[in-house]
């Protein structure tokens, strides 16, 4: 077994470091608090190849394996969720599904485009009775011949105003339940689409989460992926990817924190020596950093999977499940550590504790990962 990173996989890590200290950190909290997408910063994101970094480079993409994408998401986690939590969508959701499944023509117009970082991409699943409930889609999509006609609401969409394709999944036949649903590609700007109002969120404030609107919105039958009836399908085994990039994400809170904790430890002084020599201190950097260490190669270890077309459902349910309890655990330990200072937005701890929080909800809540994982443990 070799625990190394090759070459390349570093310099892409340090790359994203650099990034992430240069780019994201200036602004971010400001960011945070007003709630502004980071617009500038996911432009360059794309111009280094961050947003299409496992596309084939004839598609424009990066060419790039699962592992440094992980890499790259802890490094830009560390510092922005928000930013990252947009890298990780457009990446493993959007991009993903459009390469694994979609059509050449698809791919030419629609995948080009994500992959290159020019335009960005949402994943449209999630309803207000069909979030853990995936099969229950009340969205419909009427098969019209050549065409679907769109009626229903989607929820809590990452990218929800900044993207220009959607990929929405919807019912065509419910007496088929989940083997009538399809996943459709819906453009920006096709008439009876409205996208609703920012929510207002705990955490990764600065990305962009809203409700779509599909009012007999017509889609050509051309933007159907894969057969009639793939779409739930489709949604599972696109999120099995996603739940890498998010289990990273969150991996990446949970080092941001831990990381600033241990700086902040031996700085700070109390009883006439730093409080990283106090032992108190000492034993929950000690166990925050085991935690972390077991979470980053239950992600690489999802990664390497998915790089050698082997299974992932399983490792990749791990992986977010563990990695985001991590996530949560360390950055509240991290707020303890930094004392009055953690409450403060200026450490950055609290803003991390805020984010770590999404990361154990979206993409299958920590039940629905002990779910699949039961699952995969038990069927024959
Ligand atoms: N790969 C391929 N097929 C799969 C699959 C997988 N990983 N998981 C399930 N399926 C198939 C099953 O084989 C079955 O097909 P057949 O009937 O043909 O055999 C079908 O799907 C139904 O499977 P289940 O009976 O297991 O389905 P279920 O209703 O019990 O639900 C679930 C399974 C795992 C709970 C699923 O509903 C699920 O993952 N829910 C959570 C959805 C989710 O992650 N939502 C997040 C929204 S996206 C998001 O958050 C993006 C963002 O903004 C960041």
């Amino acid at each position: 077994m070799i625990f190394e990173l090759t070459e390349e996989q570093r310099m892409i890590r340090d790359a994203a470091r650099d990034f992430a200290q240069q780019e994201l950190k200036p602004g971010v909290i400001e960011r945070d608090e007003k709630q502004q997408f980071p617009t500038e910063q996911i432009k360059k994101l794309g111009e280094l190849g961050f947003l299409g970094m496992m596309v084939d480079p004839k598609y424009n993409g990066a060419g790039l394996d699962t592992v440094s994408y992980v890499l790259v998401m802890e490094e830009l986690s560390k510092i922005d969720a928000s930013a990252s939590v947009v890298v990780s969508v457009n990446n493993s959701l959007v991009c993903y599904g459009l390469e694994a499944y979609g059509t050449e023509e698809q791919k030419e117009k629609y995948l080009k485009p994500l992959a290159a970082g020019i335009q960005i991409g949402a994943f449209c699943l999630s309803e207000t009775e069909a979030g853990s409930d995936a099969t229950s889609q009340r969205t419909t999509a009427e098969d019209k011949g050549d065409y679907y006609l769109i009626n229903g609401t989607k929820n809590w969409i990452t990218n929800g105003s900044t993207a220009s394709t959607y990929l929405v999944i919807a019912q065509t036949d419910a007496r088929k339940k989940h083997h009538g649903i399809n996943a459709l590609i819906v453009e920006k700007g096709m008439a009876g689409f409205t996208i609703g109002p920012n929510e207002n969120k705990l955490g990764i404030r600065g990305s962009d989460t809203h409700s779509l609107l599909f009012d007999d919105v017509r889609v050509p039958k051309t933007n159907r992926i894969g057969e009639d009836g793939f779409g739930f399908k489709f949604a599972m085994k696109t999120l099995e990817g996603g739940r890498i990039g998010i289990a990273a994400q969150a991996l990446g809170i949970a080092a941001g924190a831990y990381e600033l904790a241990r700086d902040y430890a031996k700085e700070r002084q109390t009883f006439g020596k730093p409080i990283a020599n106090h032992q108190a201190i000492q034993f929950k950097l000690a166990d925050m950093a085991t935690q972390i260490e077991a979470a980053r190669l239950l992600c690489l270890k999802a990664a390497w999977l998915k790089d050698h077309g082997q299974p992932y459902t399983q490792a990749a349910a791990m992986a977010k499940l563990y990695a985001s309890e991590v996530a949560m655990r360390t950055t509240v330990e991290a707020v303890q550590i930094h004392g009055g200072y953690g409450y403060v937005k200026e450490y950055h701890v609290e803003r991390l504790m805020r984010d770590a929080k999404i990361t154990q909800i979206y993409e299958g809540t920590s039940e629905i990962q002990r779910m699949v994982i039961a699952r995969e443990l038990l069927h024959d």
